[in-house]
């Protein structure tokens, strides 16, 4: 039955039904937990080949000792493996430690204090600085930006990628807009697929923004399909090279999710101008990576073939994962009316809306009964969902069991809170 068309009396026979549902489920003393965007144990078991790998064999391929200190950029062989997973070149790829939100940090800090070329170009030498946020999105971007002093300006999420008109219209309008976070790829939480038009239209932004302008293009779910089908990501920097914009990107990514979340490699691509800055500010925090781990990687996921038969092992574990989310969304909630939700290709995430209003309560329902959900209003800057109704999902990290288990709490929750709110509005 749909919400809307349930009489008053239908409303409370559902209400006492669902509470007393909700009551059962309180009693069952749960401790479930669906905030993680981690690979599971079943994932990170994939790549436990990485360990004795090198065999003693330390050298890169220009026969340099990686045991030594050095090679601030990373050596040759990351740069070929992770270049071509992105679309770049080996000389426009920077192989960094075991993290890509680091590397966002830093260059951010770095494009903030000490300027994206020269010193003259620092966005601290203007009054305020600010960044275009794609809601819903990735908290740890916009704490990046409040944790350098960066403001936030949330722009809305197409099924298509950012809402363009709103970020052209915007970047004309404000010359302080220096930035903006972009993950085009089964993008944070939505799993949106940018679409090529929009993947122009971002190549085009520093022509109509100014030459500091810089798009964070974090392509941290590039390779990590669900479905042969999925939608494929147009490359960036191909169409920068066409408006002449290629200093505006930086590419991050990284094999957090590809081999093991807390030891994997990191990269940035960008111009090979934008590289010779960071590599120079970077020689300021290290004498040089962990190169033994990036040999490690290279060795291990060999070439770009190699890497996707690799995902497709992960893709067998996570796909029944998703599904399980996903079939329980649609046989409680589908024509309800009670909330939508997304069914992405790839990716690690469902994003769910409720009715407005809703998130927070659903989410305290939901932990009453013993289950975990990220907080409301965190894929929103400043922990601000406006509608109070966006929801992330990580079905990756518990098991199918665990999984089904949470999402009956879930749906029963949404339906609770659903009910309750058009109860008290008529
Ligand atoms: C969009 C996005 N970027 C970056 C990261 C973190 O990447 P890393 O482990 O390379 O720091 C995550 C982790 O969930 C993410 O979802």
């Amino acid at each position: 039955m749909h919400l809307d068309q349930a009489t008053p009396e239908q409303l409370r026979k559902l209400e006492t039904a669902l509470a007393e549902e909700y009551q059962t489920i309180l009693q069952a003393g749960l401790n479930l937990d669906l905030t993680r965007g981690k690979p599971s144990g079943e994932q990170l078991d994939l790549s436990n080949a990485l360990d004795g790998i090198l065999q003693g064999k330390y050298q890169d391929t220009n026969g340099t000792d990686l045991r030594n200190y050095g090679g601030i950029d990373g050596i040759p062989e990351a740069k070929q493996l992770f270049s071509s997973m992105i679309g770049m070149k080996p000389e426009e790829v920077m192989i960094g430690g075991n993290s890509s939100l680091t590397l966002m940090y830093f260059t951010a800090q770095t494009c903030l204090h000490q300027g994206c070329s020269d010193a003259d170009s620092a966005w601290s030498k203007e009054s305020t600085t600010k960044f275009l946020a794609p809601v819903p999105g990735y908290d740890r971007h916009f704490s990046v930006c409040e944790h350098l002093g960066i403001e936030l300006i949330p722009v809305g999420m197409t099924e298509e990628g950012p809402d363009m008109d709103q970020v052209e219209a915007l970047v004309q309008q404000d010359a302080n807009i220096k930035g903006i976070w972009c993950v085009p790829r089964f993008s944070n939480p939505t799993g949106c697929v940018y679409s090529d038009e929009v993947v122009r239209r971002i190549a085009k932004l520093a022509n109509i923004a100014g030459s500091n302008f810089r798009v964070f293009w974090d392509n941290a779910y590039a390779v990590h399909v669900l479905e042969e089908n999925a939608p494929e990501l147009a490359n960036l920097m191909d169409y920068c090279r066409e408006e002449g914009t290629e200093h505006s990107i930086y590419h991050f990514g990284s094999t957090s999710k590809i081999t093991f979340a807390g030891a994997g490699v990191a990269f940035v691509g960008s111009s090979t101008g934008n590289l010779a800055v960071l590599k120079k500010h970077m020689g300021f925090t290290s004498i040089g990576p962990d190169k033994i781990n990036q040999l490690r990687h290279a060795r291990f996921l060999k070439d770009i073939d190699n890497l996707k038969q690799h995902m497709d092992e992960h893709a067998s574990i996570m796909k029944p994962r998703f599904e399980a989310v996903i079939q329980q969304l649609e046989a409680e909630l589908a024509d309800t009316g009670m909330g939508s939700w997304t069914n992405p290709k790839g990716g690690y995430f469902i994003s769910f809306d409720s009715r407005p209003g809703l998130a927070k309560s659903i989410i305290a329902l939901a932990a009453e009964a013993g289950v975990k959900l990220t907080p409301a209003g965190a894929t929103f800057p400043y922990g601000d969902d406006p509608e109070d109704k966006n929801i992330r999902l990580a079905p990756t990290y518990p098991s199918l069991d665990e999984i089904s288990k949470a999402m009956n709490v879930f749906t029963t929750c949404v339906k609770l809170a659903s009910v309750r709110q058009k109860l008290a509005n008529s």
